[in-house]
């Protein structure tokens, strides 16, 4: 588009020549259509957005230091009554795969007798695990990283995940 537009005024399109254009410009409608079209039928692929932004992080984002503390205050990660939250964790992997949790042989009993059916991942999957080691009121909290690998146990309805519940090493 920019590059037709320098053409243009380079050239001088004469307004009678403009009308030739208007293939284009439809054709481009179109292939913007099918891209919108397109990204709607990923997001088929992505686990629900709440579940995302409390506990995926893929690729995980380039942060060299303190990379939990970014993340928490990022993702708005705290304890409804605004105190620290003890410990979280961002798991680094396509949702894909996480949605395919749903799909484990490995069920297990969910914990606190939540409604549901849980599932355990047949994989391990990596993540980074973040302890609070000091601070009480958010976002005032300071956190201590630890990269691992682990199973993860997820909630899932209607075979998607809705809770991603813990991990085990
Ligand atoms: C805030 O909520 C957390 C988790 O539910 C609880 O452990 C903590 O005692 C609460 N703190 C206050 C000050 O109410």
């Amino acid at each position: 588009m920019l590059s037709m537009r320098a053409t243009a005024k380079t050239k001088g399109i004469k307004p009678k020549h403009v009308k030739d254009l208007i293939p284009l410009m439809i054709l481009m409608v179109i292939i913007f259509l099918l891209l919108l079209f397109w990204e709607n039928e990923l997001d088929e692929d992505a686990v629900a957005a709440t579940l995302e932004q409390l506990h995926v992080d893929y690729p995980q984002s380039d942060i060299p230091m303190r990379y939990c503390n970014h993340m928490i205050i990022q993702r708005v990660i705290k304890e409804p009554n605004n105190t620290c939250k003890k410990d979280h964790f961002f798991i680094h992997e396509r949702p894909r795969n996480i949605n395919g949790v749903c799909n484990s042989p490995r069920r297990v009993p969910c914990q606190n007798h939540s409604p549901g059916l849980c599932f355990l991942s047949e994989i391990e999957f990596k993540m980074t695990v973040c302890k609070l080691i000091e601070g009480t009121r958010y976002p005032a909290c300071n956190y201590r990283v630890f990269t691992t690998e682990g199973f993860i146990v997820v909630t899932c309805d209607d075979m998607r995940p809705s809770k991603i519940q813990r991990y085990t090493e």
